[in-house]
């Protein structure tokens, strides 16, 4: 890696852009809570039109680190993640230099869709642009791993698998296909928009008190190599087969964990009932749910006139959020 000397600027600035991504094979469970390393590899898609932008300002006169998120001052446990991540930065220049961390989201916070992905990958970009570091995308998805597992998947274009991996070194995440090799759409059915109870930090680490957590990492290879052909070859019967079942492995790990975490509701439920009684009358949909009780509901966009109304139409549903496979993450200025 290629570092220049940051003690010849007082002041570095760059404002970088990421997309959330939504997990067809999941990532549940750590082997590593610190450095995130997962139990098992991932596969997702970026999810074009949401995004977090953010702009990163290392000050030499700062004595502590700042983070405004969507205007507002953030202190406590946001700013502290915010802060750990920036030490991260601050070990590879070997500079003790505070920034100004200024981000926003263009979606709902606690729509459920994980802004932690969008928001670490644009820090990682911001940040080490900002300080003149020259990361490949391998690099900058590890980084972005650090501050969120998910956050790792939102570097690279498109779809993309994050490698559990050995060690920090080996696990990070690539693009196996770009935005516009399938018409797939994401349809985020909002159902709560209020925070979730368990967060994903803290629900990755019951992972291992469920009985069934070592079964659902067994099957995961299985798994993601047929979702991943599934996709290459455009084939929706097996992708949904796949990714309906690997949304149930981490659900049923969840709620066979001590304590158990149950995110789905009454309308999730439904929602998931209603998408596979569709599929069965010939229509190419299917459901993934994160942790959270909102579904995503996955379809070819010829599907989006039917699907979306009839959604809308269902007891509980608040909104659709629908989202087309999006780009890397960027800077888009630096000074
Ligand atoms: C259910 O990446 O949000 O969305 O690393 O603690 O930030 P942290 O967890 P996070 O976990 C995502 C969990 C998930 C599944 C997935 O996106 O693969």
């Amino acid at each position: 890696m290629n570092t220049k000397p940051f003690s010849s600027m007082p002041r570095a600035t760059a404002t970088a852009l990421a997309h959330p991504n939504i997990a067809f094979i999941k990532y549940w469970g750590n082997r590593d809570d610190t450095l995130r390393l997962p139990l098992s590899g991932s596969l997702s898609m970026n999810l074009e039109g949401l995004e977090t932008r953010t702009r990163v300002s290392f000050d030499v006169v700062m004595n502590a680190d700042r983070f405004i998120l969507n205007g507002e001052v953030q202190e406590g446990a946001g700013l502290a993640r915010v802060s750990a991540f920036l030490d991260h930065l601050r070990g590879m220049i070997g500079q003790q230099i505070y920034a100004l961390v200024e981000s926003t989201n263009n979606f709902p916070a606690g729509a459920g869709i994980a802004s932690s992905a969008s928001a670490f990958a644009a820090l990682a970009m911001a940040g080490s642009a900002a300080l003149g570091l020259e990361l490949s995308e391998a690099q900058l998805s590890r980084l972005a791993r650090l501050g969120s597992g998910s956050a790792s998947r939102s570097v690279p274009s498109g779809f993309v698998e994050w490698y559990a991996g050995e060690d920090d070194l080996s696990s990070y995440a690539e693009s196996f296909a770009s935005p516009d090799h399938w018409d797939l759409v994401d349809m985020v059915v909002i159902i709560e928009e209020g925070h979730k109870k368990t967060g994903s930090t803290a629900g990755h680490t019951l992972a291992h008190s469920s009985p069934l957590n070592t079964l659902r990492i067994e099957g995961v290879p299985d798994r993601l190599a047929r979702c991943k052909a599934a996709i290459l070859a455009h084939d929706f019967e097996a992708f949904a087969e796949m990714t309906e079942l690997d949304s149930n492995w981490m659900h049923a790990v969840m709620r066979t964990s001590t304590p158990p975490l149950v995110y789905w509701t009454q309308t999730t439920e439904l929602v998931l009932w209603q998408v596979l009684h569709w599929r069965k009358q010939g229509h190419a949909l299917c459901t993934t749910v994160d942790a959270g009780p909102n579904v995503h509901v996955l379809g070819l966009a010829s599907e989006l006139d039917f699907a979306v109304p009839a959604l809308k139409a269902l007891p509980g549903v608040k909104d659709v959020i629908v989202a087309k496979p999006g780009g890397e993450a960027r800077v888009l200025s630096q000074d």
